[in-house]
């Protein structure tokens, strides 16, 4: 038999092709080893790399999705036919309003991943928006290689797209099934992979949530052999490459979840903090009320001391009112002592009783120097104001003289607005005085007080009343004589 070694050649290398292609050995099959160019939000992400392996396995001509939301898997399909440049038809299928399960969203999740798919992969894949049902009559009966089931977790739903979409796979049909390792909720994906695995070859992945593959068609790729036929230790080594490999891409969810984590922490620390917070606030809260208390207190003493001190000032004000009234009255003394006025009564006094009085005994007119000498005599030296205005401590500065000519004056008083003061006498006989007006009159100089003054501290007073003056002196012989001095009219000030 004549061969043509142009053929025996092409046999020799398809078979050679074949062993590689059949061969798990990734180098052979370095296409997953790409870096993933769609990075988005996803439970799939770990499953990358194999997804780009197992397109190099199967080589398929048609790759159906059922559930692609952000299109991490199906991107990961279309990636590795672009790479390997395989003739590839692939079709996603979502109604992209999302599920129960993995959460409901709106259209900007598809028209996000249009962005990224429709300039790389529109030549060979399309994204189809409807519900896996009504995508069914798209699809004729024996034409998928590959179906991607990845909707509706629950058992019902699952076995309803396997069911439904079964007749679609092709001899050398693969179905892959996510989440078969999710058992919380009613996911139901483990319990149909639990009734599939028994009946048809399979692999399974336990990482990334779970990844079922089975081999539906009569007629399995002879690249897919190595996998299902794979003893467990293999299976052991195929899963922990896939795993390690899948682990090295980091998914934005994870790297949310790790972040949402931290956030737990951070929160934790922050509740530790405001409480501490709240401690410290509480205990300032204590203080602040201490010293409120104590500035309370300090506040009452400083008024206290404010009014001391005003109280004070008052009398000091008094005070040199006083000193000042009195320097007044000692300087209206000392010009009325030294007046014209003065100055005649006096000599008209000499006059009357040195020549006047020897005169009237002389004439017999005794009575009248009897008269005389049994007199009560007095003068006021002040001036009295007519009206006084009366605020808190006003006094009036009085002084004069008085004499009896023949009693002994044992007392005097002065009244002023019914009140009694004490007069501050002079204890002298101010003979000088008498003489001038009485001359010999008590040679002994015994019967009288002269000069006398005092300061009346008058009291508030609620309305303007007369107020008359009065000097009171009691005698030795138990007898009293009140004078009057004058009349002052008071003014409440308030
Ligand atoms: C888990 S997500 C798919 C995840 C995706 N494979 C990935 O790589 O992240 C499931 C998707 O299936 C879709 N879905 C569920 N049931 C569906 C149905 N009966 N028809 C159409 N889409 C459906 C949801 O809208 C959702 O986007």
């Amino acid at each position: 038999m004549v061969t043509n070694p142009q053929n025996t050649n092409q046999q020799a290398r398809h078979a050679i092709e074949d062993e590689i292609k059949s061969d798990l050995n990734p180098f052979h099959h370095l296409v997953c080893l790409s870096q993933p160019l769609r990075v988005a939000p996803s439970f799939w992400t770990q499953h990358i790399p194999f997804a780009m392996f197992l397109i190099d396995l199967l080589r398929p001509r048609t790759v159906v999705e059922l559930g692609t939301f952000t299109g991490v898997s199906y991107c990961a399909f279309c990636q590795a036919v672009k790479i390997l440049d395989l003739d590839t038809r692939c079709y996603a299928i979502d109604n992209w309003q999302g599920d129960r399960h993995n959460g409901f969203y709106g259209d900007e999740v598809l028209q996000e991943l249009k962005q990224h798919h429709d300039p790389l992969y529109d030549s060979f894949s399309k994204l189809i928006r409807s519900s896996f049902e009504e995508a069914l009559p798209l699809f004729e009966d024996q034409s998928i290689d590959l179906l991607h089931i990845d909707g509706y977790h629950t058992y019902q739903a699952v076995k309803a797209d396997f069911d439904s979409w079964l007749p679609k796979m092709s001899e050398r049909g693969v179905v892959l099934f996510h989440d078969t390792e999710v058992r919380e909720r009613d996911f139901g994906v483990w319990q149909l992979w639990q009734e599939l695995k028994s009946k048809h070859p399979h692999f399974d992945f336990l990482h990334g949530y779970g990844l079922g593959l089975l081999a539906v068609g009569k007629s399995p790729p002879a690249a897919l052999q190595k996998l299902l036929r794979a003893s467990e230790s293999e299976r052991h080594r195929i899963r922990e490459f896939f795993h390690q490999l899948g682990s090295g891409i980091e998914s934005p969810i994870e790297s949310a979840q790790a972040a949402q984590q931290t956030l737990a922490e951070l929160h934790t620390k922050l509740k530790e903090k405001e409480q501490e917070l709240q401690t410290i606030t509480s205990r300032f809260g204590e203080r602040e009320e201490e010293s409120r208390v104590s500035a309370y207190h300090f506040a009452r003493h400083r008024e206290e001391l404010e009014a001391s001190a005003r109280r004070l000032a008052e009398k000091e004000r008094e005070a040199q009112s006083l000193i000042a009234h009195l320097a007044d009255k000692e300087r209206q003394i000392a010009k009325i002592t030294s007046s014209l006025g003065w100055r005649v009564l006096s000599r008209y006094g000499r006059i009357k009783y040195r020549y006047l009085l020897p005169l009237y005994k002389l004439l017999g007119l005794t009575q009248a120097s009897r008269k005389i000498s049994n007199s009560f005599l007095f003068n006021l030296d002040t001036l009295l104001p007519e009206e006084l205005v009366i605020g808190k401590g006003n006094a009036l500065y009085l002084s004069g003289w008085c004499f009896h000519t023949i009693k002994k004056i044992k007392r005097l008083e002065i009244i002023f607005n019914g009140a009694s003061y004490p007069v501050k006498r002079f204890r002298l006989a101010r003979r000088d005085v008498m003489d001038a007006y009485f001359p010999n009159l008590d040679p002994k100089g015994r019967s009288y007080r002269s000069g006398f003054w005092t300061i009346l501290a008058i009291p508030q007073i609620e309305k303007t009343v007369d107020a008359s003056l009065q000097l009171k002196a009691s005698f030795g012989d138990r007898s009293e004589i009140v004078e009057q001095l004058g009349k002052v009219t008071l003014k409440a000030a308030y």
